[in-house]
Order: structure tokens, then C-alpha cells, then sequence
């Protein structure tokens, strides 16, 4: 979860490394740091606590230039945020590292070079590794083959680039188990752990594969598999434009995300649905008999991209009439879970690289199941390349913390998937044309409901001061309350839980008072009438109720009951995408009347790639 940047150019390589911490701060923002070299001299590190920003005002007060550096901003797992844990992290005779990732032996490891004289600054695990290339190095010699010796000796996850002072012309990366790419220039080559950090300087980019080893220098690249042998990756070329993940007009990218929602929907239905129809080219050719055959299906994702998977269970269950079941993938990896006959494994994520999905991926590869599909926002990740069958979110890059458009996307995926597995379990074409036209219908809802801007903003500042609140929903607008509980939560701070409203009177009840908001998503379905009663019994304790519902569900304001009209005939298969985005607003205003940071909220991080 934090961010590597590296170069080796034949120019000052600061402002680059510099830039690429910028766009990879999403990932981690405790502190930051860069170690460069220029020529044959000394390695030149800077690191500041807090953000990049620091760093920057630091680099002011202090140039550095040079041709060949490392770049590092961190989210910290080992040793609190400060200067001395912050990375890089240097050995003897000028070796510095970045490293991402966590090393599960780094105790052990520890013990043995403290026994052999070294001498640690910091608490991390990374400067651990540093030492140990140290270590190698004096026996074989060079830079790369002590990487190679020390990645051996390492157990868990990393991603790692490596600077040496008497290898002025080269870097050196590696990777087990985190993102990490080369960025492919003239005569220049860079690396970071997302294609986003090298956009302004390249498109073309070679991922590593899981246990190669790389040496960059300016003009070449050789790469090594986990096995020793000399291996080649292909060089593709990347389609993001470099302002795609800029905030552009928006004051945050949270804002500018939600706001996007619209577009990224209508592309990720583009040439996938058309006629009435889901076409083959969704999910493509093989998927079409793992379809056929399928008989349950089982959901594992993390965070926002879980809530996704329980809308989409209620739909599997409802539309296709399968079973389905779904799960937070840290509780499924450590489980013995009996698979039953042709279940398809279904994984969720923006990012593709939470290190707990794709535990959980790979878990399931062993276990028997039917198949494995990954719905997921980034092309090149980790979970798309191990997952058989994948169908690609277009909400183009995230960089908000708080997950916004990557979850109505994964909503409108989800919405194909049970077309898709509907076709083959007793949907009639009539019914797929209606369900198309549902899902085609959203985004333009989307943009109606965007129009509530200015009402939300204004309800925001009766939240602002409160320390909980309470979301409800039923059926599949539940997990929709539990989405809008975390937003709250994750960028405002204000404790918010969400509940199933035929549940509130097992406990929650107890806490309402006047206050404790009740936020309810009120759409017209089946459950809207129980919903009602249940919401009785809030105002019956003096709670303060907001109900986001449709104009025909009779709600009526009151003392005591604010009700904010959604679009008109939003359907059941389209709700969950249209009544989110109210709940993501109100969290984006309170948190903007509370003055915290909206993008970047403390503690968290958007790739969570360490388990
Ligand atoms: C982090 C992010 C969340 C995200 C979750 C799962 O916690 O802050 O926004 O929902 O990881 O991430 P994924 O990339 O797998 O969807």
C-alpha cells in the first residue's frame, strides 16, 4: 500500500520521481522520502514526515538533482509514521531501498545481522532487506545477484527497487506478491507500483511477474524469473490519457468521481449490451459454457467492493435463481469451505491487488471450483491475470480513498453477470431485453439524482455536528445502507452503522434518540411498506429520520422526517446504483463542513495490498 517510484534517465530525474509520489499518494501518505545519485557520487536521501507536499518543501529548501533515484511514499505497517521509518532505507556503502509489501520473517532475519554487526535506524522491515543485500553483496559481489539472494530468503509480500552507490547506472526491482511496473522511455526507463505515477512520461509498460527480478539501466531492461532464467515480458501500451487521474475542476477527487459515475457506467456497458441483449463479448467465448454449467456461485471481495457482491446476491438469487453466498475475503482465506458442484468463484476489487481477494483467488484455484471471474477496475492487475475469466470495470482510475464510481460500476458488472448466468437458467429473451434496458437506463438516472446536490449539501449541515448515526435498508438496499454507513464513516469520521430495519428493534434501538440521525434508502419495492413500519419505530423514540425514497412511496414529510425525493421509477434491478449516490454526497458534504481530508483520510489507504 505504499507507492515505489524510480528513474534513470539522462536528465534531472527529481521532478519525475516527484510527480509520480503525487499520483501514487492515494496509496499511502504518512511520509515520503527519495534517495538519488548522480554519477559517481554519494547517495543524496531526503524523507519528511506527513505528504508529499513536505517532501517538496523540503527538496526547495535543499535541491537535489541527479539522473538515477528512488522515490517513496508510505502507509506505514512496521514502525510509526516518522523520518527515521520513513523509506528509503540505506545499508552500508550506499545502498538504499524501497520497498512496499510486508516481510513476514523480518524478526528472524533481524536477529542474524544484528548478531553480524548491523546496526538499525528504524523499526521497519524493509531496512532489514537493506542490510541483507548489504550482506550479499560482499560475497557475490553485485547489486543484482544479492537481490536475487536476499528476495530468496524473504517470506511474504514486496515490491522492492534498489540503488546502489557503485552501480551509478543501474536499478534494480523486484517482486513478490505487490504491483510494480517498468515504465519503458527513450533512452530512459522508469519504475512505480501503478502505470497512473509514469503517465506524464510514458505509455508503454512492462509488468513483472510474480518472483521476477529486474536490472533497468537508461537504455535496456533484463529480467529475471523466479527460477534464474532470462526471461522477456511483453512492452504494452497503455490507453490512460496522463490527465485521467487529475482532479481537473473538482475540488477533490472524490467529487470529480462521484460525478463521473454516469460516464463510467455507460462505458462499461459499452459493446457489451446492445439490441436488448447481452453479447458474447462481455465476458467472452469461454465464458459461455462455465455459464451453462454453472450451479451456485460464491462472492469474496473487501470493503466497498464487498457491499458490491451482497447487492449482487440478492439479484443472483432473485433474477438467475442460484445460490449464492458471499464473503469479506479476509474471514474466506482462513476458512475450510465446502465447495459444492459447479459453483463459479467470483472475485471483486477496484484495485485487483488487495492481497486479501487475491489470498482468497488463489485459494479457490486449489479448491475445486467451477471456474474463477474477476470483476475488477485495473487491466493489468494481479487478480485479472490469475482470474480464468474476467469482465473489466471502466470507471477509469480511482484515486479517492473512499470508493465511489469503481462500486456502481462493479453494481452495473454484477447487473451483466446475472443476465448472463439468468440466460442459461430459464430467463426468457423478453426478460434479458428488460433487464438491458434497466441497467442501459442507469446512468441517466444517475445523472438526475446528481441534481441533488445543493439539497444534500444543506442536509449535511444537521449531521455535521453529530458523532453517529444510523443507516438502514432492506433487501438488497441493505448492503446499500451498510455503503452509505462506510462513506460516512471513512471520510467524515462520524461512527455510522448500518442495519437491516427489521432488525432495529434486536438492539439498535436502543440508541436512537434525537441525536442519533436514521438515515433509510426508500425505494418502491416489495419491502417498502415493511420499511415503513419499521421506521414508525424510530420516530416513536424521537429519532431524526432522512429518508432518500421515490415519489410514489407515499413517504410524507413531517416533524421529525425529512424526505428527499429520488428520481421516479428507479426499478428494483437499478436502485442500488441510483439511491448510493445520495449516500456518497452526504458523506463528501459533512466531511467537507468538518473540514478533513476528503481524498486522503487518516489512517486508510486505497490498495490495501499487505494482509
Ligand atoms: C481499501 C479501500 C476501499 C476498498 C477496499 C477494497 O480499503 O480504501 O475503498 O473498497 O480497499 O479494495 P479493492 O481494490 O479490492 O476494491
Amino acid at each position: 500500500m505504499c507507492g515505489i517510484v524510480g528513474a534513470i534517465a539522462d536528465r534531472n530525474i527529481v521532478p519525475i520521481l516527484i510527480e509520480g509520489l503525487r499520483r501514487l499518494e492515494y496509496r499511502g501518505y504518512d511520509s515520503a522520502g527519495l534517495a538519488i545519485l548522480n554519477g559517481t557520487g554519494h547517495l543524496r536521501r531526503l524523507r519528511t514526515v506527513g505528504k508529499v507536499r513536505k517532501l517538496q518543501d523540503a527538496l526547495a529548501e535543499t535541491p537535489v538533482e541527479g539522473h538515477l533515484g528512488i522515490a517513496h511514499t508510505r502507509w506505514a505497517t512496521h514502525g510509526v509514521p516518522s523520518e527515521r521509518n520513513a523509506h528509503p532505507h540505506i545499508s552500508r556503502d550506499g545502498i538504499a531501498i524501497v520497498h512496499n509489501g510486508i516481510i513476514e520473517n523480518h524478526e528472524e532475519l533481524r536477529e542474524e545481522l544484528s548478531k553480524l554487526g548491523y546496526q538499525f535506524t528504524s523499526e521497519t522491515d524493509t531496512e532489514v532487506i537493506a542490510h541483507r543485500i548489504h550482506f550479499h553483496k560482499q560475497k557475490l559481489g553485485d547489486i543484482f545477484r544479492a537481490v536475487r539472494a536476499t528476495v530468496a530468503e524473504l517470506e511474504g509480500a514486496y515490491a522492492l527497487a534498489v540503488v546502489s552507490e557503485d552501480a551509478p547506472d543501474s536499478m534494480i526491482l523486484a517482486r513478490a506478491g505487490c504491483p510494480v511496473v517498468i515504465g519503458v522511455g527513450n533512452n530512459e526507463n522508469f519504475v512505480a507500483s501503478d502505470v497512473a505515477a509514469l503517465l506524464p512520461v510514458t505509455r508503454k509498460f512492462i509488468f513483472l511477474d510474480e518472483g521476477d527480478v529486474a536490472e533497468i539501466r537508461r537504455t535496456s531492461v533484463r529480467i529475471v524469473d523466479h527460477e534464474g532464467n532470462n526471461a522477456q515480458r511483453e512492452v504494452r501500451e497503455s490507453s490512460l490519457s496522463a490527465d485521467a487521474a487529475e482532479k481537473g475542476e473538482y475540488a477533490h477527487y472524490m467529487l470529480k468521481e462521484i460525478h463521473e459515475q454516469p460516464r463510467a457506467i455507460a462505458q462499461t456497458l459499452e459493446e457489451r449490451v446492445a439490441g436488448g441483449k447481452l453479447l458474447e463479448a462481455a465476458f467472452g467465448p469461454l465464458a459461455t459454457e462455465v455459464f451453462r454449467r454453472c450451479e451456485a456461485v460464491q462472492i469474496v471481495a473487501c470493503g466497498t467492493s464487498y457491499h458490491a457482491g451482497a447487492v449482487a446476491k440478492y439479484y443472483i438469487e432473485q433474477i438467475a435463481r442460484l445460490p449464492c453466498w458471499v464473503e469479506i475475503a479476509s474471514e474466506y482465506r482462513y476458512r475450510n469451505p465446502v465447495v459444492p458442484k459447479n459453483t463459479l468463484f467470483v472475485s471483486i476489487s477496484q484495485s485487483g491487488e488487495t492481497a486479501d481477494t487475491l489470498a482468497a483467488l488463489r485459494m479457490a484455484k486449489q479448491s475445486g471450483y467451477l471456474s474463477t471471474l474477476s470483476i475488477c477496475n485495473v487491466p493489468e492487475s494481479s487478480l485479472v491475470r490469475e482470474s480464468e475469466l474476467v469482465l473489466l470495470t471502466r470507471a477509469g482510475p480511482e484515486i479517492g480513498v473512499a470508493s465511489t464510481k469503481a462500486f456502481t460500476t462493479q453494481l452495473c458488472a454484477l447487473g451483466m453477470l446475472v443476465i448472463a448466468l439468468a440466460k442459461f437458467h430459464g430467463t426468457d429473451p423478453e426478460r434479458e431485453r428488460g433487464l438491458v434496458q434497466r441497467l442501459i437506463e442507469i446512468p441517466g438516472l444517475i445523472e438526475k439524482t446528481l441534481h441533488l446536490d445543493e439539497t444534500i449539501k444543506k442536509l449535511a449541515e444537521r449531521f455535521a455536528d453529530k458523532h453517529h448515526a444510523l443507516f438502514l435498508g432492506r433487501g438488497q438496499m441493505h448492503p446499500i445502507a451498510m455503503e452509505g454507513a462506510l462513506k460516512l464513516k471513512e471520510i467524515s469520521y462520524i461512527h455510522a452503522e448500518a442495519y437491516p430495519a427489521g432488525e432495529l428493534k434486536h438492539g439498535p434501538l436502543a440508541l436512537v434518540d434525537a441525536d442519533m440521525p436514521v438515515i433509510a434508502v426508500a425505494p418502491n419495492n416489495d419491502l417498502l411498506e415493511k420499511l415503513k413500519s419499521n421506521l414508525q419505530e424510530v420516530r416513536a423514540r424521537g429519532g431524526e429520520l432522512y429518508v432518500f425514497a421515490d415519489p410514489d412511496s407515499g413517504f410524507q414529510p413531517s416533524e421529525g422526517v425529512t424526505v428527499i425525493t429520488m428520481p421516479k421509477h428507479v426499478s428494483h434491478f437499478q436502485a442500488s446504483a441510483v439511491y448510493t449516490v445520495p449516500l456518497q454526497l452526504l458523506a463528501y458534504h459533512c466531511a467537507i463542513l468538518k473540514g478533513t481530508d476528503v481524498d486522503q483520510p487518516r489512517n486508510l489507504a486505497k490498495s490495501v495490498t499487505v494482509e
